[in-house]
């Protein structure tokens, strides 16, 4: 298990955050988010799609459930679990047909879903008090993810 930790001042800052990460993915990963609404989830994902190579317009699925880009060095499967509770209700998802070596998942209200998704990669994010353009980020794997192996 590897950790770190950042801290980011903008959504911009937040996209390149992304950006790093998505360009250290490998297939099969399977990264749960963690956050509250407006945490920055959606955000990061725009950097994940740019780190995988792709330039499609990333928007919350939080009404499709999934969303998927196509064409980078890996596809990127991202869902909001925001409306599904538990095992039966992940299965109509069609989630467990996604995972794929050709592939990435990336998972908003991954609460939800807790212990059912498998997940190697996880992302938390949490909103300091009297900061709201501040995001702490923090990112566990099951391997190196950023050559600065700790802080940002
Ligand atoms: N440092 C930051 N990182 C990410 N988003 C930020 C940051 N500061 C402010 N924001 C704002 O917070 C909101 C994050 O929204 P979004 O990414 O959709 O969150 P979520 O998907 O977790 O609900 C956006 O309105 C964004 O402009
Ligand atoms: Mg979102």
């Amino acid at each position: 298990m590897t950790g770190y930790e950042f801290t980011t001042n903008s959504p911009l800052e937040t996209i390149e955050l992304g950006k790093r990460l998505g360009s250290a993915l490998a297939g099969g990963d399977i990264i749960a988010y963690k956050g509250n609404l407006g945490a920055g989830k959606t955000t990061f994902t725009r950097g994940l799609c740019m780190g995988l190579g792709m330039e499609d317009t990333v928007t919350s699925p939080t009404f499709a459930i999934v969303n998927e880009y196509h064409g980078g060095r890996l596809s990127l499967i991202h869902f909001d679990m925001y409306r599904i509770d538990g095992a039966l209700s992940l299965e109509t998802t069609g989630f467990y047909d996604y995972i794929s070596d050709d592939s990435v998942i990336a998972v908003e209200w991954s609460e939800n879903t807790e212990g059912l998704l498998d997940e190697n990669i996880t992302v938390t994010f949490t909103v300091p008090e009297n900061a709201p353009d501040t995001r702490i980020i923090a990112i566990t794997g099951d391997r190196e993810l950023f050559e600065s192996g700790g802080a940002s």
